[in-house]
């Protein structure tokens, strides 16, 4: 081969494959932190996965390993489906945007974490509001939420989701100067979170939060027409939360401490919503009387009414739970269940040390089995909303409790 053409080929040789890379879609590197049941669920499915660290722990009194797992970001939506295909107790994970942050993750602590004094003594403020909340509120918003084409934290009917709520926590909040209604933007997605804040009188410096995700996933075929929804996940638990605020606000109540509610986006690709807002709060140095996390309270599959879950939760504060359960909503039942490693945003808030409980629609394995897919309907959950109204009931009476007194 004569010099030039030799040139001629290394060079047209290396445009071919400079194009092909070009042309091949972007590889993004994430890290995920997983749980060890969830994780060998997963390899089977993903078997190029690989994990850069563990730790072995123990959580509520069971030993937990967790993985440290460096993946492509297209592949988070396979995985989360991948953790969906079997029903039962497994748990889920959480997104890092780096290995730094994985390797953090990793290496929390889990230490007892400061808890107030609990007291129930604002029966003649929480008796009312509980009287004046109803289902038909909480349907009317499920339906809303789920009227969305999905609510994928990366899709324009996502975005459309958050707006709405946006508007209509607004209308709640109309005449009110101590309440703000906001967005939180994320950097790295569409999809923002809402928020809104009844500021405190004189213990404002405190906040009390409750949280609920707004985003919404179809397993497997997820895309930003994609059918998805989530009228119990977790449509069931924006609207429990928003009939809850509702009523607390129409009663005129006013809380001593900050009260803050959220709507979190991105919560079905691993709490990212909800991580970098608990992250934030710790970052400045924010003080929380108690976090409740509401995710999938209308569809009930189990004997109890309520089952509160005991991993990467505040043993003290379901307790006082279990406490306002039995003062305020004496007819029901509860129960108690695990839910596995990072399987809501409840997790988040743990990781940073807040305490936080997190009451379920069912046990585990008797859950809405229709999650995930374009089946997660309010129809196919019994088309009512009086389940999800006891949660609502609840989450009023944690609100006044612990703001209250
Ligand atoms: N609402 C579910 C959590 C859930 C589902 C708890 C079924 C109990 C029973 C939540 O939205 C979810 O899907 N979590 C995922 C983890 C997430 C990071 C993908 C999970 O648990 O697999
Ligand atoms: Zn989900």
């Amino acid at each position: 081969m004569r010099p030039r053409l030799l040139t001629l080929c290394v060079l047209s040789i290396l445009c071919l494959s400079l194009a092909a890379t070009a042309a091949a879609p972007k590889k993004r590197r994430a890290w995920i932190t997983i749980g060890d049941t969830a994780f060998q669920k997963v390899q089977a499915l993903v078997p190029r996965m690989v994990a850069i660290g563990s730790r072995q722990t123990s959580v509520a009194g069971m030993p937990e390993k967790v993985h440290a797992v460096v993946v492509d970001e297209s592949q988070i939506v396979a995985i989360a489906g991948a953790i969906h295909q079997h029903m039962g107790q497994c748990g889920g994970f959480m997104y890092h945007t780096s290995e730094a942050e994985a390797r953090a993750a990793l290496a929390v602590r889990r230490d007892a974490m400061p808890v107030p004094v609990y007291g129930i003594d604002q029966r003649e403020v929480v008796e009312p509001i509980l009287a004046n909340m109803q289902d038909k509120n909480i349907e009317a918003s499920i339906l809303a939420l789920s009227g969305f084409t999905n609510r994928y934290y990366s899709s324009p009917s996502g975005v459309e989701a958050a707006n709405w709520l946006l508007s209509a926590w607004r209308e709640i909040a109309a005449g009110r100067e101590d309440i703000s209604v906001a967005l939180v933007t994320h950097m790295a997605y569409a999809q923002p979170s809402v928020t809104l804040t009844i500021a405190g009188t004189d213990l404002a410096a405190e906040k009390v939060v409750v949280g609920a995700h707004l985003d919404s996933i179809l397993s497997f075929r997820m895309s930003d027409t994609a059918r998805a929804p989530g009228a119990d996940d977790d449509a069931s638990g924006v609207a429990s939360m928003t009939e809850a605020l509702r009523a607390l606000i129409a009663s005129g109540y006013r809380p001593r401490r900050t009260i803050q509610v959220f709507a979190y986006a991105a919560e079905e690709v691993g709490l990212r919503g909800s991580q970098e807002i608990a992250r934030q709060f710790k970052g400045a140095g924010q003080r929380v009387a108690g976090v409740l996390q509401l995710d999938m309270t209308n569809y009930k599959g189990a004997a109890s009414d309520i089952y509160l879950i005991t991993d990467y939760t505040n043993s003290e504060q379901n307790t006082f739970i279990a406490q306002l359960a039995a003062a305020y909503l004496p007819t029901l039942t509860v129960g108690y269940d695990r839910c596995g490693y990072g399987c809501s945003d409840h997790a988040s808030w743990d990781a940073q040390g807040y305490p936080v409980s997190m009451p379920f629609e069912a046990s585990m394995g008797r859950d809405n089995p229709a999650i995930h897919t374009s089946r997660d309907t309010y129809e196919n959950s019994g088309g009512q909303a009086v389940h999800a109204l006891k949660f609502a009931r609840l989450a009023a009476a944690y609100m006044v409790e612990l703001s209250g007194g």
